[in-house]
């Protein structure tokens, strides 16, 4: 199929004279809600940015590296699909997927009011109000037909962000996406993605569960927390922190991940490291270690039956000790 991004066949409101066309696009706002609508611009300006936690190093872990051995073998339209816990590298492997890639990312964060015109084409409404020549230009692409258009350049890598929490109205309006690659227009226009540029990568933390329909679609990656050895390389490039009290922080998401109610991530373990730097005593640090490590009473029992009464005491000292 050919792709025609701007085109206007098959749509017979679209082709007619200026004025008429015009109409028809008002009674289409009209019909939507002019709030939402505005709403929606807005949202595609936030979830279009760059997640800005790109690791500098990314640790490819064994089912990852797997993954990625089979994407770069596959021809045609890729499909990933990444389960696991918050902070486990689901959004950084996205992101590494295209820089290793030299392609565009394409960024979209999910949401329970997600619309299908964030996701194919919706109106622009400032252009509308404006007054627009061409009617082309009354439309606003989507990710998925941005990603089209885009993908007939070069790679591409569309990162749908939690897709658990988009309401399954919309996980069923992909499908037809990630089988063949295309997106109708609101009046007929196909865009058609090259798919053998195409990378789609869909991320979940199992709020709620995801169709079958939809796993059947991609080649699904259960991702877990890295080696704790990983993790404090990674904390240490971060924070520069002494390794000892990195290691003592890393120990201490551990058991709160095994024995407490919540489970630490990554970034909550760097942060941690960051923030040892203005503690002024133990008392400092023990509210920190609650302030980022435990959610839940239970987290806080876990360390102490793990590591004694006063866990903070084991990470200052460690600190302390490097910082002498
Ligand atoms: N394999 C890895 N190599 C390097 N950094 C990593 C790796 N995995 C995770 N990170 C780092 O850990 C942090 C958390 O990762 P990320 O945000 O991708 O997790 P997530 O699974 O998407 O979490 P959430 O479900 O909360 O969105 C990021 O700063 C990321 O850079
Ligand atoms: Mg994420």
């Amino acid at each position: 199929m050919t792709t025609k991004p701007n085109s206007t066949q098959g749509n017979t409101h679209a082709c007619r004279g200026g004025r008429d066309w015009q109409l028809n696009i008002w009674h289409r706002m009209a019909v939507s809600n002019a709030v939402q609508q505005t709403f929606f611009r807005l949202q595609i300006i936030r979830n279009t940015a760059m997640p800005s936690l790109a690791p500098t190093k990314y640790y490819l872990r064994a089912e990852e590296g797997l993954a990625l051995r089979a994407l770069e073998a596959r021809v045609g339209q890729k499909t990933l699909i990444l389960e696991g816990p918050p902070g486990t590298g689901k959004t950084a492997f996205s992101q590494f997927l295209a820089e290793r890639w030299g392609a565009q990312y394409l960024y979209l964060l999910s949401h329970n009011w997600l619309s299908d015109e964030e996701l194919f084409v919706g109106v622009h409404v400032g252009r509308v109000a404006a007054g627009v020549e061409h009617p082309e230009e009354a439309y606003q692409l989507g990710i998925l037909a941005r990603a089209a258009v885009a993908s007939q350049a070069g790679p591409v890598v569309i990162c749908l962000d939690e897709i658990d929490k988009a309401p399954q109205r919309a996980e069923a309006l992909l499908l037809d996406f990630l089988q063949h690659g295309r997106v109708f227009g609101p009046t007929g226009e196909v865009w058609q993605a090259k798919c053998s540029n195409l990378t789609v990568v869909l991320t979940t933390n199992g709020v709620r569960p995801l169709m079958e329909a939809t796993l059947r679609r991609g080649l699904r990656v259960k991702m877990t927390f890295l080696p704790p050895a990983t993790e404090a390389d990674i904390v240490r490039q971060a924070t520069g922190a002494p390794m000892g009290a990195i290691r003592c922080a890393v120990r201490m998401a551990g058991v709160i991940r095994k024995g407490g109610a919540t489970a630490p991530s990554l970034q909550e373990i760097r942060n941690l490291m960051g923030d040892l730097a203005i503690a002024h005593d133990a008392a400092d640090v023990r509210r920190l270690i609650e302030g980022w490590l435990c959610k839940e009473p239970e987290d806080w029992q876990a360390l102490t039956a793990a590591m004694g009464d006063t866990p903070e005491a084991i990470l200052w000292g460690e600190y302390r000790r490097a910082s002498k």
